[in-house]
């Protein structure tokens, strides 16, 4: 059992980030659009793509490693991984035994998480519970993504929006006052239609019809998620704070779900916290889905924007809808 005096943290982290950069101009070659558009709109101006030979446990696997690496842990040693993904490489078997066969973590239990754009919170949280309870030591969360590969490259609402990418968190124990305070998830899905892949499932299997229609793709009613994200990064925030006991200017960094700048902004002034205290990096990436929150804190401890004693709020959002945030000392 871990000692009541130690916390449950981050120990080591990775990324992996595709090599092919699509910009906006690039887009503009595609679909009617414009640079200015998608940066007034959204704040992206170019996303990452995978190859076509790749698929998202290749994004995965880099990233795990990286983590392992930084964290000093074996493969051998990791108790559990969980993979929050929308973009399985299958339906079946998960994504997580892939990474578990490929990285040869022999003793691991591996499953994949569903909660879309808030998975890489969703599972951090869980991950944190299963230690914190004493069933286990470490706990590789990987929040990976190729949506590129689910898009209609013909629909200018959708394809502006999102790029692939993936990071990994190894979990574990770390010193007393460090580390994971308070979680928090929720979910409602009486919105389930406002952004969803229709086909490929039980409900509308492969056929020629659901390819013909398209019906594998990404479908979204923007501006319905536009506004249920921004009140869910508001109360999710809130929410979380308050269960940490915390006020919202003891928080030094936020790391929210990179899907839109105009949301972020929007949750910046309901919050009334500065916006220099909110990581961003949705410029370069666009919306890398389960990657996106785990990417950002990340390059937010690169950037020396969290450091050591930062009391630091994760907070994600997406289809379901499903949301997750949580707070944690650095
Ligand atoms: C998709 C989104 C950027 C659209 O921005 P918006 O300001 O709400 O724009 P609207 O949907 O009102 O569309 C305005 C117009 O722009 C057009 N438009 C949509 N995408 C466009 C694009 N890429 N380029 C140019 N015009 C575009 C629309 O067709 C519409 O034209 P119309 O007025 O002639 O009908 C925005 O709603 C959004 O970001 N929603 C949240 C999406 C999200 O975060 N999803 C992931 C959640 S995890």
């Amino acid at each position: 059992m871990r000692s009541r005096k130690s916390g449950v943290g981050i120990l080591g982290m990775g990324v992996c980030l595709p090599e092919k950069v699509l910009t906006n101009f690039d887009i503009e070659k595609m679909v009617d659009t414009s640079d200015d558009w998608i940066v007034t709109r959204t704040g992206i101006r170019e996303r990452r793509l995978v190859r076509v030979d790749q698929a998202t446990s290749d994004l995965a696997l880099p990233a795990a490693k990286g983590a392992l690496g930084q964290a000093g842990v074996s493969a051998e040693e990791v108790d559990l991984i969980i993979v929050a993904t929308t973009t399985p490489d299958m339906l079946f078997p998960s994504t997580a035994c892939l990474i578990q066969r490929d990285l040869g973590a022999t003793k691991a239990g591996a499953f994949d998480l569903s909660a879309a754009c808030a998975g890489f919170v969703y599972a951090l949280n869980l991950a944190y519970a299963t230690i914190a309870s004493g069933q286990y030591k470490y706990v590789l969360v990987i929040g990976a993504d190729a949506l590129s590969k689910m898009m209609d490259w013909t629909d200018r609402s959708t394809c502006v929006l999102f790029g692939d990418g993936a990071g990994a968190a190894l979990l574990g124990p770390v010193p007393g006052g460090r580390g994971v305070i308070a979680t928090h998830v929720g979910s409602d899905g009486r919105y389930a239609k406002q952004l969803m892949m229709p086909a490929g499932g039980s409900r509308l299997p492969s056929s020629h019809e659901t390819v013909d229609k398209k019906l594998h793709t990404v479908k979204m009613n923007g501006n319905e998620v536009f506004k249920m994200a921004v009140r869910i990064m508001v109360d999710a925030t809130r929410v979380v704070v308050q269960k940490a006991g915390l006020n919202l200017s003891d928080i030094d960094c936020v790391v929210p779900h990179q899907a839109n700048l105009r949301i972020i902004q929007a949750a910046i002034e309901r919050l009334g916290i500065p916006p220099e205290k909110f990581m961003l990096n949705l410029e370069r990436y666009g919306n890398m889905s389960a990657a996106s929150t785990v990417v950002a804190l990340y390059e937010a401890v690169e950037e020396r924007k969290i450091q050591s004693g930062s009391k630091v709020a994760l907070v994600s959002f997406g289809s379901g809808l499903a949301w997750a945030s949580c707070v944690m000392v650095w």
